[in-house]
């Protein structure tokens, strides 16, 4: 059989069941299709999720999230963001649209997460928050990064974007340990609104300031004004907010995405450790695995082409293409994006982990409806090229 017969394998898709659609149906035809009773019911059930007592913001995407979440922090021109070049753009750009100027790091080897230590050597008295990313669903080391933070009366805010459900030390990512932690729901997320973030945060007052942000900064949210109980046309301006929050058509989905998050998360194990025993004889750096006992959210897996494989990196992403496998790569460090390196005047050398790291990744597919057939087709095309 030719390349072409087979059908394409892409690199993640959306799980998303009659239950979804269904919900949105619902919200169609209740006559309320922005944010109101299904935002506040996602919001509850994340926070619910998260083990209770966490107040949740429910918004249109992670990248508003992390503005909102550095803006209740308070974060100001001349302030510094402390994060990892091995990224999204996003997490580092909400920094900048305040006025405050990202501090990118370099990465641990082996779990390619921020490296604790590099935290620590970039830290100045202009440092006002570091941001850890938990790389493709892989916790950071949470309790190096708070005991540079806490002390010095620094901010954490985690971009979990690719990390629910994960794990530190047992607790989910988002339960307790950060100031702010920013989910992601974007349609290649663990769990998707197709667009959607939240963000998570044990404090009030910045659940309150971020609420009041992500609507204009109004005093009152559009169904309070015309649909609830408390009705009344007046609101108040109170700050000079942004435009961010989550209809409630997403939320429908995403109410019902996360009664199957730790059900994706199961499937997606299932699958990265098949890929592990797979490939563990190849010329493959395979990704880290969780801790004993904690979760690994498999965002994404991973893999780095050791010295000596029998192929570049770009003749593999080629081939699988080619194969009809759609790969992708994690990241192009934030070093080596034109606009990066001339703002902050960034060169190769001084993120040599990431440089390296960058040039031999290819993340494969992963996705919770992954069939099996989809994952043997993976496994044979990657040990064909890589036993040569
Ligand atoms: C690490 C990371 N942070 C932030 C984002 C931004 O998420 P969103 O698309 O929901 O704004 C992404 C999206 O891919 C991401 O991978």
């Amino acid at each position: 059989m030719d390349a072409e017969d087979f059908p394409e394998i892409p690199f993640s898709a959306p799980d998303i069941g009659e239950e979804e659609i269904a919900a949105v149906v619902d919200c169609m035809r209740s006559g309320w299709l922005t944010t109101g009773p299904r935002a506040k019911q996602f919001e509850a059930d994340v926070s619910a999720f998260l083990g209770g007592g966490i107040h949740t913001v429910a918004v249109n995407s992670a990248t508003a999230g992390l503005l909102l979440a550095f803006e209740a922090m308070g974060l100001e021109p001349g302030d510094e963001v402390i994060t990892t070049t091995y990224t999204f753009t996003a997490t580092a750009m909400a920094a900048v649209h305040l006025g405050a100027k990202p501090v990118l790091v370099d990465i641990d080897p082996v779990t390619l997460n921020i490296d604790p230590e590099r935290i620590r050597l970039a830290v100045t008295d202009k440092t006002k928050i570091i941001v850890p990313v938990h790389l493709g669903g892989l916790s950071c080391d949470m309790d190096a990064i708070m005991a540079i933070a806490r002390p010095r009366g620094i901010k954490v805010v985690e971009d979990a974007a690719h990390a629910l459900p994960t794990t530190w030390k047992g607790r989910l990512i988002g339960a307790d340990s950060a100031d702010a932690t920013v989910y992601s729901f974007y349609a290649n997320k663990t769990i998707t609104t197709g667009e959607g973030g939240m963000v998570a945060t044990a404090s009030q007052a910045v659940a309150d300031r971020c609420r009041v942000m992500r609507l204009h900064g109004m005093s009152r949210d559009a169904f309070d004004r015309y649909r609830s109980a408390k009705s009344t046309w007046y609101y108040e301006i109170v700050a000079p907010g942004y435009k961010c929050n989550l209809t409630d058509m997403a939320a429908a989905v995403g109410i019902e995405q996360l009664k199957k998050a730790r059900l994706f998360q199961a499937r997606r194990e299932v699958i990265a450790k098949r890929y592990h025993e797979a490939f563990k004889d190849l010329p493959l750096i395979l990704p880290a695995e969780a801790p004993e006992g904690e979760t690994h959210a498999w965002h994404l897996y991973v893999v780095r082409l050791k010295e000596g494989a029998p192929i570049s990196r770009d003749d593999f992403t080629k081939a699988m293409s080619a194969a009809r496998i759609n790969c992708s790569v994690h990241y192009i460090p934030l070093h080596m994006h034109p606009y990066w390196k001339e703002a902050l005047e960034l060169s190769d050398n001084m993120f040599p982990v990431a440089t390296d790291a960058y040039r031999r990744a290819v993340s494969l597919p992963l996705y919770s409806k992954m069939t099996e057939a989809e994952q043997d087709r993976v496994i044979s095309t990657v040990r064909n090229l890589l036993l040569g």
